[in-house]
């Protein structure tokens, strides 16, 4: 296993200790919480079930033996657990490099505490890098395109990629965000997108950050 994956195995343990008996958990989706998912297995008995932001962790949390619910019949969860692809020192992130961003955000509005976990590589002092990741209509792919380019940003439709929403993800490229929540809310007023990976407007609430020296908190 690499550093990067120890990392990820070891904040996915920390984000256990979250976990209170009877709770529904939503899970967010990526390798990192992959090894919650293997922790939440372990503990399957204590839980009564979760709801899943992709078809890739239904699968794993069904294999695992979790019971997955709709998020209509749960209702609002009291936890959720996902990774990011970027994170700065407010707790807003980048999300989306999975393509699961649609459904991450829906979960993460639908629960009280949204526990992130990163390794140390993802944060940032400045959110951008990673591009933003822009789940869009797919007869809008054009239009978006050019609605983000009078962002100042430059457009990279993630080919071949079909979302399990039937959406299209452009990757937003070249921009160094120093207002998150403001360009959130201007991608989402774009005719056809369908919700961007920036989450500033709806920041994590604890972000738990692996290094080599061990596992600190961020809120
Ligand atoms: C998926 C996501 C993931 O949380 C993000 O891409 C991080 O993934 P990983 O844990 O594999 O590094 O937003 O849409």
């Amino acid at each position: 296993m690499s550093a990067q994956d120890e990392h990820k195995k070891a904040v996915a343990e920390a984000a256990l200790e979250y976990v209170e008996d009877d709770m529904v958990i939503g899970v967010g989706t990526g390798s990192t919480v992959n090894h919650f998912i293997d922790g939440l297995a372990r503990m399957k008995t204590r839980i009564d079930g979760a709801v899943s932001s992709s078809e890739a962790t239904s699968q794993r949390l069904e294999a695992a033996g979790i019971r997955v619910l709709d998020l209509n019949s749960a209702g609002p969860l009291p936890l959720y657990v996902d990774g990011a692809d970027e994170c700065d020192a407010h707790r807003r992130l980048i999300k989306g490099g999975g393509g699961a961003l649609t459904r991450e955000k829906i979960v993460a509005a639908a629960s009280e505490r949204f526990v992130c976990i990163v390794d140390e590589a993802k944060c940032v002092p400045v959110l951008g890098d990673f591009g933003v990741p822009v789940e869009v209509v797919p007869m809008a792919r054009s239009l978006v395109g050019r609605a983000l380019v009078g962002l100042g940003g430059m457009p990279e439709w993630r080919e071949g990629v079909t979302t399990d929403n039937g959406g299209l993800i452009i990757d937003l490229r070249g921009l160094r965000i120093t207002d998150p929540p403001a360009l959130e809310r201007e991608i989402n007023q774009i005719a056809g997108v369908i919700s961007c990976g920036l989450f500033a407007a709806r920041p994590a609430d604890v972000v738990l950050v692996a290094g080599p020296g061990g596992v600190r908190k961020l809120g």
